[in-house]
């Protein structure tokens, strides 16, 4: 069952078109992730479903509710940190939990929050004395306290310190396992693929790709670079292997392009040759890799070409078959409910 549904939503300000005709669809019990360079329309997205901000055109369901005409009902079912949050600067950490738990019926676990998002010490400190860090945990904290079954978190870990963004992600995960559901928007490709379970792209107001992390990374940044070192000139036989796409050399340091599962391969045949790089070495691509490949300037104007079985990879900005092509692609041939549909078969 989707808990989140959005269909063709507009949004602009003025003249400038913050989201254009972006669809997604988020399943109960999962982290949803939201990624894009910075001015891709994520908040605004995010804001047109919490009811924040009224969208030009489309359709937003979240728990089977319209975000504007039943947002009263809504809210009480949601949490949401936003991206720029304040509160008064005088008032207490444990005066604002309590607050916020005051007006929603039934929430009681602003203690155990305090606990949880490592506050316990400051909860006499007034807002204004906290730290950057310290702010974004209390609003994380805040967004908790109706025990939501839907939340929202806009970049939740900028400005964490490494442990407490790692903390971050373990509680997140507890939510989900819990049976709420999670969306989050992040610039940190290693918390998107450590923690969603799904993810869309955004770019220039469009969502021009969804799927798990590991899908995007299949489909966008396919195959492995595998190195070593070697003084043998005649290589020749390496790149005879089927599931290597094309070598390099420079001085000693030999790189091949190859399939993701081609690493048993090159080590056989080098050991059968009589090769034993104590320096052999595997680059996997990551979703950073995808980011690249699909948001960087190259992909703006290319001109779309076939989608993705290249060889390319390893190394960021080369998904296979051209990223302008295959974001091109998507966005045209695939809706992000269609995408999601493949995702269970
Ligand atoms: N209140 C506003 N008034 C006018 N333009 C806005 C407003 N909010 C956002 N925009 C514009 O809409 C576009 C999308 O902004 P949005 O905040 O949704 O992007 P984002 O993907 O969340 O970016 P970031 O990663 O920097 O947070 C940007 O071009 C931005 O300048
Ligand atoms: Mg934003």
């Amino acid at each position: 069952m989707f808990v989140v549904e959005v269909s063709e939503l507009c949004k602009s300000y003025g003249d400038r078109l913050a989201v254009d005709d972006a669809s997604l669809s988020v399943e109960r019990g999962e982290i949803f992730g939201l990624i894009g360079p910075n001015g891709a329309g994520k908040t605004t997205v995010i804001e047109c479903i919490e009811g924040l901000r009224v969208p030009d055109r489309g359709r937003i369901r979240v728990l089977g509710l319209d975000p504007v005409r039943d947002g009263r009902e809504m809210r009480r079912l949601i949490g949401c940190q936003l991206q720029d949050s304040a509160l008064p600067h005088r008032i207490k950490v444990r005066e604002a939990l309590k607050l916020f738990a005051s007006l929603a019926p039934g929430a009681s676990r602003w203690e155990e929050l305090l606990e949880q998002w490592g506050l316990a010490d400051k909860r006499d400190a007034a807002f204004g004395s906290l730290s950057g860090g310290q702010r974004q945990r209390l609003f994380v904290a805040l967004a908790l306290v109706n025990d939501p079954e839907v939340v929202f978190l806009d970049e939740m870990t900028t400005g964490l310190d490494p442990a407490a963004r790692r903390t971050a992600w373990d509680l997140i995960r507890r939510l989900r396992d819990r049976g709420a559901t999670v969306i989050l928007v992040t610039h940190f490709m290693d918390e998107a693929e450590e923690l969603c379970d799904w993810l869309a792209v955004m770019r220039q107001g469009r969502i021009i790709a969804a799927d798990s992390p590991r899908g995007l990374i299949d489909r966008f940044a396919p195959g492995i670079n595998i190195t070593f070192s070697s003084e043998n000139g005649d290589l020749g036989w390496l790149e005879q292997l089927e599931p290597v796409h094309s070598m390099s050399r420079r001085g000693r340091r030999v790189s091949l392009e190859a399939d993701s599962d081609a690493l048993v391969a090159v080590a056989g045949a080098l050991f059968e040759h009589g090769l034993h790089p104590a320096d052999l070495d595997v680059n996997r691509p990551s979703l950073e890799d995808v980011f690249l490949a699909l948001t960087g300037e190259r992909a703006a104007d290319e001109p779309a070409v076939s989608s993705g079985e290249g060889g390319s990879g390893g190394s960021g900005g080369q998904a296979g078959g051209g990223p302008g092509g295959a974001a091109a692609g998507h966005n045209r041939a695939e809706s992000p409910r269609m995408i999601k549909g493949v995702r269970r078969g």
